[in-house]
C-alpha cells in the first residue's frame, strides 16, 4: 500500500494527467494515469502540483519585528541597518526563537519548504546565532533551514568582525556571508570578498555575499566575487545576493562583466520586493527600479532565484512568506511577460533557488523526496498570475498544510453562481 497517491495532476514542466505515488517520504513513481490503493489518495483534478518553493535569500533573525522600537521613515537600506542596530540590543533568545518558529509555521502553509537565511554575526555574543540553531533543529522534520554567516555591520569594518563570523562557522553556521559594499572603502570590500572566499575554500563551505546592494554603478564588489571564484576553483558554490548596482551600470562593463559572472558559475539571488522598495530612493524621477539584470543574466546562462528578503521588519513592512509574490514582483520589475520569461519566473522560486541550495533529492522524479505542493492553478504562469493557493502541502509524503479553494459566491441576476479563479 501507498503512503499517498496523487491523481490528474498537472507538472510544472507541462505534463498532465500525471500520477505521482509515494512510498517511505520518496516518490516511487511518476506516470501516467497510475491507479493503486493508498493512504491518502488526492485527485488533483488537473491543477498544478510543484515541487515546494525554496528561498534562497532571507533573514530570519530580524522578521515579524517590524515597528521595534520605531518604523524605517527614509525607507533606506541603510536607515534599516542603523534600526536593526537599535533593535539587537534588546533581543532575547526566546524571541528570535518564537517569531522564527512563527514564521516557520507561515512558510509551511505557503509551501516553502527550504530557506536559506542569513543570521547577523557582528556582534561577539552571537546570540541571533544561538537562536537560529535552535530553530534550525526544531523545524529540520518539516522545513530545510540553511544558515549563512552574515556579518551585517561588515567584515572588517566591525571590530572582531572576522573572528565572529569564524566562531559562529564553528557553531555549525552552513555557509559564509559578507556585505563587501558596507565595507569603509572599496578596497576594504575587495579585501573582504578575498577573505571570506579564502575562508570558504579552507572549509569546504558555500558562498553568498550581500554584494553591491547599492545604486552606485562603480559597486564593483561582485567583479571580485566572480575572480575569487574561479581563482579558487569555487565554481558552482557561490552566490551573490542583490547585485542592485548592475541596474545602474554601464551597458559596456555589464558586456564584459556577465562573461566574468558565467565563467564562475556563479549563482545570483535577486530580491524584487525589497530591490524595487529599497532603490532609488535618492533618485527623484525618473526612479530606477534597482533590481539586477535577471533576463540577461539568466539568458547568460546563470542560475538566478528570487528570493523574498524580509517579511515585516527593519527593511520592509510588508510579506507573508509567499514566494509567489517575490515572483509575481520579479516578473514585473524584469519585464518578464514572454511565456518562457514567466516560466523563468516560477523556476526561479523552485528549481533554481533549490540548485544554489545545493538540496538532494528536490524536484518531482522518482527517487526525489515527497516534498509536494498543490496549487489552485493550471501551470506556473497562472501560479504567478493568481499568487494560487496553496491547497496542500506534504512533507516526505506527509501533509503538513491544508488551505481552502478560493471560491468566491456571487450573487448576479443571469449569472453564474460562483467565481473560481483558476478555472481559466
Ligand atoms: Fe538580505
Amino acid at each position: 500500500m501507498l503512503d499517498l497517491l496523487i491523481t490528474h495532476a498537472s507538472l510544472p514542466d507541462g505534463r498532465q494527467n500525471m500520477s505521482i505515488a509515494v512510498q517511505g517520504g520518496r516518490i516511487n513513481e511518476v506516470t501516467e494515469g497510475l491507479q493503486a490503493p493508498a493512504h491518502e489518495t488526492v485527485d488533483a483534478g488537473g491543477l498544478l502540483v510543484s515541487p515546494p518553493f525554496v528561498d534562497a535569500h532571507f533573514h530570519m533573525d530580524s522578521t515579524l519585528s517590524y515597528g521595534q522600537p520605531r518604523v524605517n521613515e527614509s525607507g533606506t537600506l541603510l536607515e534599516g541597518i542603523a534600526l536593526w542596530g537599535e533593535l539587537k540590543p534588546t533581543l532575547t533568545h526566546d524571541a528570535i526563537v518564537q517569531r522564527a518558529l512563527q514564521y516557520c509555521d507561515m512558510a509551511v502553509a505557503r509551501g516553502l519548504l527550504a530557506i536559506r537565511s542569513h543570521v547577523d554575526t557582528s556582534h561577539p555574543s552571537l546570540l541571533p546565532v544561538e537562536a537560529l540553531l535552535d530553530v534550525k533543529q526544531r523545524v529540520a522534520p518539516y522545513l530545510d533551514l540553511q544558515l549563512v554567516a552574515f556579518p551585517q555591520d561588515g567584515v572588517l569594518r566591525a571590530p572582531g568582525g572576522l573572528d565572529n563570523l569564524k566562531r559562529a562557522l564553528d557553531m555549525g553556521v552552513d555557509v559564509v556571508g559578507g556585505i563587501p559594499h558596507f565595507e569603509r572603502t572599496m578596497a576594504q570590500g575587495a579585501e573582504s570578498v578575498k577573505i571570506l572566499c579564502e575562508l570558504a575554500a579552507e572549509r569546504g563551505k558555500r558562498v553568498d555575499m550581500h554584494c553591491d546592494e547599492s545604486d552606485d554603478p562603480h559597486s564593483r564588489h561582485v567583479e571580485t566575487l566572480a575572480y575569487e571564484t574561479q581563482r579558487l576553483g569555487l565554481y558552482g558554490r557561490v552566490t551573490g545576493s542583490h547585485l542592485t548596482s548592475m541596474h545602474s551600470m554601464d551597458n559596456y562593463y555589464v558586456s564584459k562583466l556577465i562573461p566574468l559572472m558565467a565563467e564562475a558559475d556563479l549563482g545570483v539571488v535577486a530580491n524584487p520586493l525589497i530591490n524595487i522598495t529599497l532603490q532609488g530612493r535618492h533618485d527623484t524621477y525618473p526612479k530606477r527600479r534597482g533590481m539586477t539584470r535577471v533576463p540577461e543574466l539568466m539568458a547568460a546562462g546563470l542560475t538566478v532565484a528570487f528570493g523574498h528578503d524580509c517579511v515585516l521588519d527593519p527593511w520592509y513592512s510588508g510579506g507573508s512568506a509567499d514566494m509567489l509574490e517575490a515572483a509575481h514582483m520579479g516578473l514585473h520589475v524584469g519585464q518578464m511577460t514572454s511565456q518562457a520569461a514567466m516560466r523563468q519566473c516560477f523556476d526561479a522560486v523552485t528549481v533554481n533557488p533549490a540548485k544554489l541550495l545545493g538540496l538532494e533529492g528536490y524536484g518531482i522524479a522518482p527517487g526525489c523526496h515527497a516534498d509536494l505542493v498543490l496549487l489552485h492553478a493550471r501551470n506556473p504562469v497562472d501560479a504567478i498570475r493568481l499568487r494560487a493557493t496553496r491547497l496542500g502541502v506534504w512533507r516526505r509524503g506527509q501533509r503538513v498544510a491544508s488551505s481552502p479553494a478560493p471560491v468566491a459566491q456571487l450573487n448576479l441576476p443571469g449569472r453564474p453562481g460562483s467565481v473560481d479563479f483558476a478555472s481559466n
